[in-house]
């Protein structure tokens, strides 16, 4: 049969054409199948490798940083994230890390000659302790130099000229306080020579064992410093030691404030070897003065207990209302001192830190190193 009539529409199923496409649809079929069945070997493979790989292969290549460094303007590439800990085992989320380093404090050094061991308001001085008299020792004659607010017994008397004004002051002080213009300075400064004299004056008229206890030794005196003052009060034609005389009672209670002390007191004979002597006062300056006093130790312990205080570790505090404290860190007060001691090092010069741009006073301990005391504030 003719279908092929006058406007009849021609087969779309031209037995040819479809012959062609049948067989395109089975190769690529076929493609397809081997391809999928590479990937699945491909996979296989991939996963069987890495099971055999050693866990370290594992942490990943981190990119070179000059490799991959990005021109500017682009994205950085992401990093990989990291690497599993490979000892899981022993990590333990509390604990946090080593502690933070413990850091000295600023410091500036000052050099300082070890020949001044032997030099400052610090230095001990007693029968184990000689004093080294320096090459030229400054002193202030007080007859012409003194306020008129107390006495002299003899115009030869002189003093440590960094302390003079300071006695003098103190003086004044007490005058106005108490009205009371009695004191008699009866020593000061003495030379070896004098001391000498004076000791050996004293073993002719009481012995030599009496004598020991109330005169030093000639080179062990603190008189040759011109850092003790010998005083009393003079009244009613006669002497009087300050617990005796109700007016002085200021000057026992006031003359830490100005960094005196009584050098000799009774506790202290089994260390100092000295008997009472409530006439001698030595000077140490401010808060030394203050703190061997409240603190009921003499000289000798005192310098004990500041040799137990050093720049590395602890340094010794001393708070505006005279309490003390062991530093904390670098948490200083805004007022008061510090106090440290630094032993000699071996050569010529000792270096010794200090708090930079600090008002600072440094000096020998007569024996073995030197004690710093700064000005906080
Ligand atoms: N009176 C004291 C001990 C001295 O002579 O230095
Ligand atoms: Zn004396």
């Amino acid at each position: 049969m003719n279908y092929n009539s006058p406007g009849h529409r021609p087969n779309p199923y031209n037995t040819q054409a479809t012959y062609r496409q049948k067989r395109t649809s089975s190769i690529t079929g076929a493609l397809l199948c081997a391809i999928l069945f590479l990937v699945v070997i491909l996979v296989a493979l991939i996963v069987i490798a890495a099971r055999n790989k050693n866990p370290i292969d594992d942490v990943p290549d981190i990119p070179s940083v000059t490799d991959s460094t990005p021109a500017s303007g682009e994205d950085l590439p992401a990093l990989p994230p990291p690497a599993d800990p490979i000892m899981t085992e022993t990590y333990d989320p509390a604990f946090i890390g080593p502690p933070a380093p413990i850091t000295e404090p600023d410091s500036v050094i000052v050099t300082v000659s070890n020949s001044d061991i032997h030099t400052g308001n610090l230095i001990l001085i007693n029968k184990d302790h000689p004093y080294v008299f320096p090459d030229e020792q400054p002193q202030t004659t007080l007859y012409g130099n003194k306020s008129p607010v107390y006495q002299l017994s003899t115009i030869s008397i002189s003093l440590n000229k960094s302390l003079f004004p300071i006695f003098d002051g103190m003086l004044v002080d007490f005058s106005k306080a108490t009205g009371c213009n009695k004191v008699l300075v009866t020593s000061g400064y003495r030379s070896y020579d004098f001391q000498k004299d004076l000791y050996e004056s004293r073993v002719k008229s009481q012995g030599e064992e009496k004598a020991s206890l109330y005169v030093a030794l000639p080179g062990n005196s603190e008189h040759h410093a011109g850092l003790a003052i010998d005083m009393v009060i003079f009244a009613d034609g006669r002497q009087y030691y300050f617990p005796e005389y109700e007016d002085a009672a200021w000057i026992i209670e006031n003359a830490p404030e100005y960094g005196f002390f009584l050098r000799y007191t009774e506790k202290a004979q089994e260390i100092t070897g000295c008997a009472p002597e409530p006439w001698h006062y030595r000077y140490v300056g401010a808060p030394h003065a203050r703190l061997i006093t409240d603190m009921d130790r003499c000289f000798e312990e005192y310098h004990e207990y500041l040799r137990t205080f050093t720049w590395a570790e602890d340094r010794l505090l001393v708070l505006s209302d005279g309490t003390t404290e062991t530093t904390d860190g670098f948490h200083l007060p805004d007022a008061g001192y510090m106090i440290y001691y630094v032993p000699s090092a071996e050569g010529d010069t000792t270096d010794i830190p200090v708090p930079p741009e600090s008002q600072y006073e440094i000096s020998g301990d007569n024996d073995a190193g030197f004690i710093v005391t700064v000005k906080l504030g």
